[in-house]
């Protein structure tokens, strides 16, 4: 493919999600392919608004795959949101003759990246999340990596919940969303799950599926809580006065953002890295990758923030059967 972009920036924001550099390896190496020079950007909007870069080229990007974190650093960034701040980080993306940005991460990093294309910048942003909250997409780089972690965790967690008979309040990362939990939740075969989309009724949804659990045999119990739904603390506690367990609480918190990154984020990464970089040069802009029925896409980034993601009903029907709840 003939392209007039000669130079772009991709960059890494927001809380970091296992994949990250796998993204930022497909963009060098795509632009490669398109003879586009690649400039890293660190820091996130940070580091744009600093002029905080690094050339890349094929050999910055080699043994970074596997990787978990982002080489190019990541950062949630105040001032960016300024009209200062946006003011500085346009004219270093013209100072340096930038053509096009890559921006890797979440809503927040998606909403920065509207504001440079207002400014006149090209944008495309690559979602990257281990909350999977994006709805215009079906899948967030990272996910996949932080559900097995948690998986892992708890399958631990119920080794000694079993020898002990006890019970196991696990609370999951997620922000606002529940996605993380529910899919946790099923591969689990947790007790119950608290996700902050369906609310919860305390007896209905806690205390009920446990003693349902009793009745069937079950003498060691896993609740599952996302982060946004609730506190696991506070579950605990009032699991405790309810119905007299002494529950363990367990919450996972960053370590499931770390570590190596499936062969699925890895796929999806480089997938999304490549369609962004041939969005740039195909001079498209304010646009955000999308995983949608198995295929790549993209569309408009405001039309893609205004889109809500509800939890998968066909897991979420699938859950209540299994718990009973
Ligand atoms: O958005 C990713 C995420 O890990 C959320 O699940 C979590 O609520 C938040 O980031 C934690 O942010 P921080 O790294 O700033 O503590």
């Amino acid at each position: 493919m003939e392209t007039k972009v000669k130079r772009i920036g991709v960059l890494t924001s927001g809380g970091d999600a296992p994949g990250m550099n796998a993204a930022i390896r497909s963009v060098v190496r795509t632009c490669q392919f398109y003879g586009v020079e690649c400039i890293g950007i660190r820091r996130g909007y940070n580091g744009l608004i600093a002029g905080d870069i690094v050339k890349m080229d094929s050999d910055s990007v080699s043994h970074i795959l596997n990787r978990g974190g982002t080489m190019l650093y990541t950062a949630r960034s105040d001032e960016f949101r300024t009209p200062e701040g946006l003011k500085k980080a346009v004219s270093i993306c013209n100072l340096l003759g930038l053509e096009g940005i890559v921006t890797i991460g979440g809503d927040g990093t998606f909403r920065g990246a509207m504001e440079l294309s207002k400014n006149g910048i090209s944008v495309v942003g690559v979602p990257a999340t281990i909350d999977n909250d994006i709805g215009c997409t079906d899948y967030t780089i990272g996910f996949d990596t932080a559900s097995n972690t948690a998986v892992d965790a708890i399958d631990r967690l119920r080794d000694t919940m079993q020898s002990h008979e006890r019970c196991s309040v696990v609370e999951v990362m997620g922000r606002n969303a529940g996605h993380l939990a529910l899919y946790v939740g099923l591969a689990v075969g947790a007790t119950a799950v608290l996700m902050p989309e369906k609310g919860f009724d305390f007896d209905r949804d806690v205390v009920e599926c446990i003693r349902n659990a009793r009745l069937s045999g079950k003498t060691h119990f896993m609740i599952v809580v996302a982060e946004g739904a609730a506190s696991a603390i506070e579950i605990g506690k009032q699991i405790h006065s309810a119905i007299g367990l002494d529950p363990r609480v367990t919450i996972l918190g960053h370590i499931q953002r770390g570590g190596t990154p499936s062969a699925r984020d890895r796929v999806m990464a480089t997938r999304m890295g490549f369609h962004a970089v041939e969005a740039l040069v195909q001079g498209k802009t304010n646009r955000v990758i999308c995983a949608r029925n198995g295929a790549m896409t993209d569309i408009d980034i405001a039309e893609g923030l205004s889109m809500r993601k509800s939890l998968n009903t066909q897991q979420a029907a699938a859950l209540n059967a299994v718990t009973g709840a």
